[in-house]
């Protein structure tokens, strides 16, 4: 069984990633999901844990299983390491090598698995000078994107920023892995 390893971050487009994790589920693959504790501020480790069948990774230092050094085995384990929805600021993290919690140590010791990375964001936040700074630098590494649609945003805004259709990244993923 492929593995994939879905990193939840603090968007108001958390929800959908539940059902990335559904879908994602029923078309046979592993899915571990990690969670930023701003992502818990929007969606619940349960939900995700209902869904994957399997522990849902919201601390560094928990140490869900005594026999492994968890962030490693975890990086390990990933065939594919997908990004979604991705913030203006784990962009920002894992283009400047900070590792100050497990998704970033996690992404940080990937061995082998390409990452896809899906912004959601403000239209002003993605179109901000530094984040697009961030993309090309990860793009530059080998990091993938899936570029944001744009669409009336959650904030009420017009513009680029909104999670990409569901179907495009499951296409992308599935395709890829
Ligand atoms: C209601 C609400 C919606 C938010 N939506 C987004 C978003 O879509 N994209 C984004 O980059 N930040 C968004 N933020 C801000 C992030 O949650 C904040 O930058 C947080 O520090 C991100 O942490 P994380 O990257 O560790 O998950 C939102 C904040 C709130 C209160």
């Amino acid at each position: 069984m492929k593995n994939i390893l879905l990193c939840v971050t603090g968007s108001i487009a958390a929800y959908k990633a539940a059902e990335l994790a559904n879908r994602f589920v029923k078309d046979g693959y592993g899915v571990d999901v990690i969670m930023t504790d701003s992502a818990q501020e929007f969606i619940t480790p349960l939900t995700f844990q209902s869904l994957t069948k399997r522990k849902v990774y919201t601390s560094m230092f928990a140490e869900y299983e005594p026999s492994q050094v968890e962030h490693i085995s975890l990086a390990k384990k990933a065939d594919l390491c997908l990004v979604a929805p991705a913030t203006a600021n784990i962009i920002g993290k894992i283009a400047s090598g900070i590792a100050d919690d497990m998704m970033t140590t996690v992404i940080m010791a990937l061995d082998h698995a390409p990452v896809y990375i899906c912004p959601a964001m403000n239209t002003k936040m993605y179109e901000n000078p530094i984040v697009q700074k961030n993309i090309k630098t990860l793009e530059s590494l080998g990091y993938h994107f899936i570029e944001p649609k744009e669409s009336l945003l959650a904030c009420g805004d017009l513009g680029k920023g909104a999670l990409a259709d569901l179907d495009t990244i499951v296409k992308e993923v599935t395709e890829n892995i």
